[in-house]
């Protein structure tokens, strides 16, 4: 009770001292969580990036978010009018893409990747959706026209900027802009883990709060709706389990040993396997734009 009341005490004294430093503001913490963080998945390297799509193109649909969430797919959907044009910002293999160009009139498909695209302009080929266009570009650089609605679905991993991501997706956004974020990326949930193991190794890196707040400080309110996911994870084997709970790296032979003899503490066996339960978190978040409520049959 001391303990806690001196606490206070002293967060109450932090915070009424003045200071004539100014806080760090919203684009420099995400550039500053985005180079702290040894996540896996923000690849801030454009050319690790790169090849990771080469090597994860082939397979990325068989997991890709509308397909293991459909939820999420209705949920952007919704924001889509019937009618419209989207641009869908790393649209990657175009798993929203297809879907949702049945309902919106006309769709810019861009992303930086080749071997993404490769498939995008494939299935748009047996699909013979001829509504797309696919645009092989980086965000930062693709000078484009405005389109009723923006998504970028996951895209936004890697941004070292972003202030100028945010910009041009505003500016651009005529009725709807839409950000799609896996909340705690995908290593999140390894916390326990983490901290039985290497407490200090793990640095997440920015998250779909600052997303709001980048938004926020550019004056867009914006709204948010968190969807729920079952996220268990199943492992036939100790080794798939163990690399499964490990989420930075370099990982050593004494991490492995470490997380080996945490399975059964953590995990429950399924066969011969473990099976992880877990909940996962999607954002979903959308602002309205200038021409919010404007009749997409109006305009050209
Ligand atoms: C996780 S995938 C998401 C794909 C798709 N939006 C989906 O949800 O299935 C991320 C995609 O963003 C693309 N990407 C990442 N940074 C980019 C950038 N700066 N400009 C264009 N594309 C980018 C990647 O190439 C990749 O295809």
């Amino acid at each position: 009770m001391r303990q806690e009341r001196r606490t206070s005490t002293s967060i109450y004294r932090a915070a009424t001292n003045r200071t004539t430093q100014a806080p760090q503001d919203a684009f420099a913490r995400w550039a500053a969580l985005q180079a702290w963080s040894t996540d896996a998945t923000n690849r801030l390297n454009e050319e690790a990036d790169l090849d990771f799509w080469e090597r994860i193109a082939p397979t990325y649909d068989l997991g890709a978010l509308p397909t293991r969430v459909p939820a999420v797919l209705e949920r952007v959907r919704a924001l889509v009018p019937s009618g419209t044009s989207l641009l869908d910002v790393g649209a990657g293999t175009g798993a929203f893409t297809l879907p949702l160009a049945q309902t919106a009139t006309r769709i810019t498909a861009l992303d930086y990747s080749p071997a993404m695209l490769r498939i995008l302009r494939q299935k748009l080929a047996d699909a013979a959706a001829c509504n797309v266009r696919a645009v092989l570009a980086r965000w930062e650089d693709a000078a484009l026209e405005p389109h009723d609605v923006v998504l970028a679905a996951n895209a936004l991993y890697r941004t070292a900027d972003l202030r100028l991501a945010l910009r041009k997706m505003i500016e651009l956004a005529r009725r709807r802009g839409i950000v799609v974020w896996s909340v705690g990326r995908q290593d999140a949930p390894q916390q326990a883990v983490r901290e039985q193991v290497r407490p200090e190794q793990y640095q997440a890196g920015p998250d779909y709060v600052h997303v709001l707040e980048g938004l926020y400080h550019l004056d867009v309110f914006a709204h948010v709706d968190l969807i729920e996911t079952d996220d268990t994870q199943r492992y036939s084997n100790d080794a798939q389990a163990t690399d499964g709970l490990l989420s930075w790296s370099p990982i050593t032979a004494d991490d492995q040993v470490r997380v080996a003899s945490l399975l059964p503490h953590l995990l429950e066996r399924d066969g011969v396997g473990w099976r992880w339960r877990r909940r996962g978190r999607i954002a979903v978040i959308w602002w309205d734009g200038p021409d919010a409520n404007a009749d997409a049959a109006c305009r050209s």
